[in-house]
């Protein structure tokens, strides 16, 4: 069995590692490759010397190589239309094709779409660039605090919640004058704030049927107590068992999931892949605040090492339409994942630094890399997000979050920074 993955940080590196330690890779002398040289993934897959956005190059590689099945990670070689250039190819593809993919390429296209399938998510209003006039009296009427998106992908930086109008001005003219966000904002939305939860929700599907996944929760601001800047994610922990009732599973399945795949079908944009839900837990109920179209990182970090039944099984059932045969199964376990940044991440900072201790790292814990790069025999930091180091416990949360910094403790590169509350909310039960 060969297997491609495609896009190289922690994300990847959690996947290569599910893929890995699967009975069914194991059973059929699996072999991987992934794109990109980063020395985690390394140790578990063959390195391609391939851009992710390379479409052509790579399904060439997986066509030459035999690939069995192609993983892909990141959203931006997805909403180029990865999966319709391998598919087209008679190549098998875990991922949406880039119709299906604007469920996250476009923020006003899903927020259309919700409003069709009848999905909860927060009253919105669309613009394009050129409505300056219109968006400017309508913040005027508007209630704060009002949240505002550009529509295109832009790593998370393309959402802001403004507390008053002039914070909000401040943002329309930089939507408009295609500076600071470029194309990402020739439309944008404004979107009723939402006070509640956040957790992320990851449903496997083929089109039709899907298993949803141990919910998450993610840590997007980089400093602690979810304040200061928007990140791409400073930890997660996985499960998050107080919204994982009967009930709310139930809501999360009939209001949201099924409605959705039933939608996208029906519009002639079959999901398959990833959906991620990333949902607002308002006083019980579920909303909306984003969907994406692949995996999460860092959640992904924290809950793949929970999945019991077999991970590449269930990514070709996907791809292969056999969902509804797969059965998932859950380890009994708890999981932390601390992100280990550079210090000046997400504006500035220094790459290039020796990484020390990863070889004291151990016991339960998973040392998932993203920004490394191999010189000589050292491993040096080369992104704003370093390491992704998973604690994982049989017995209690605490215990996750304990062996996650401890063994966060025990790896040094100068610059160092990381959030120490990684999981604080569902400790303290807030
Ligand atoms: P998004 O990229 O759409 O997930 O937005 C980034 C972050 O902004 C989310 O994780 C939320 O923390 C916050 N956010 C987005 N939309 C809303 C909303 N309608 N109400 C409150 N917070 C929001
Ligand atoms: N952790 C948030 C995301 O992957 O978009």
């Amino acid at each position: 069995m060969k297997i491609l993955i495609v896009g190289n940080g922690g994300r990847e590196n959690a996947i290569a590692y599910a893929v890995y330690n699967s009975d069914s890779f194991k059973r059929n002398s699996g072999k991987l490759y992934i794109t990109g040289s980063n020395p985690g993934s390394e140790i578990f897959a063959e390195s391609v010397s391939i851009e992710p956005t390379d479409l052509k190059s790579l399904s060439e590689f997986a066509l030459l190589n035999n690939i069995d099945l192609t993983i892909a990670g990141p959203e931006i070689p997805l909403s180029m239309g990865i999966a319709d250039e391998f598919i087209s190819k008679g190549l098998k593809i875990f991922g949406p094709t880039k119709k299906a993919a604007e469920i996250e390429s476009s923020k006003i296209f899903s927020k259309e779409l919700m409003k069709k399938a009848g999905v909860p998510t927060a009253d919105f209003r669309s613009f394009s660039s050129e409505d300056i006039t219109t968006a400017e009296e309508f913040l005027g009427k508007s209630e704060y605090p009002l949240v505002l998106k550009a529509d295109g992908l832009a790593a998370g930086k393309g959402v802001v919640i403004a507390e008053n109008f002039e914070e909000a001005y401040e943002t329309l003219k930089e939507f408009c004058s295609g500076e600071k966000f470029g194309k990402s904002a020739n439309r944008f939305l404004t979107e009723r704030f939402l006070t509640g939860e956040e957790v992320s929700v990851f449903a496997v599907t083929d089109g039709t049927d899907h298993v949803l996944l141990p919910f998450s929760q993610d840590h997007k601001k980089i400093s602690e107590g979810e304040t200061g800047k928007n990140t791409g994610g400073m930890g997660a922990v996985c499960p998050v068992k107080k919204f994982m009732t009967d009930e709310m599973v139930f809501k999360i399945n009939s209001k949201i999931v099924k409605p959705v795949l039933k939608q996208m079908k029906k519009d002639g944009r079959e999901f398959k892949g990833c959906l991620y839900c990333g949902l607002m837990i308002v006083k019980d109920e579920p909303f909306v605040i984003e969907f994406n179209c692949r995996f999460g990182d860092p959640e992904t970090q924290a809950v793949l090492p929970l999945i019991e039944s077999d991970f590449t099984e269930l990514l070709f059932a996907s791809a292969e339409n056999e969902i509804s045969e797969y059965s998932l199964k859950v380890k009994e376990e708890y999981s932390c994942c601390v992100v280990l940044a550079s210090e000046g991440y997400p504006d500035s900072y220094e790459k290039g630094k020796r990484i020390t201790g990863l070889d004291k790292t151990g016991g339960s814990c998973i040392v998932f890399q993203s920004g490394t790069k191999k010189t000589g025999n050292e491993i040096i930091t080369d992104g704003g997000r370093v390491l992704s180091v998973t604690g994982i416990s049989k017995t209690s949360l605490s215990d996750a979050v304990k062996t996650a910094y401890e063994n966060a403790g025990k790896i040094e590169f100068e610059n160092k920074y990381y959030r120490k509350d990684i999981g604080f909310r569902q400790l303290n039960n807030i």
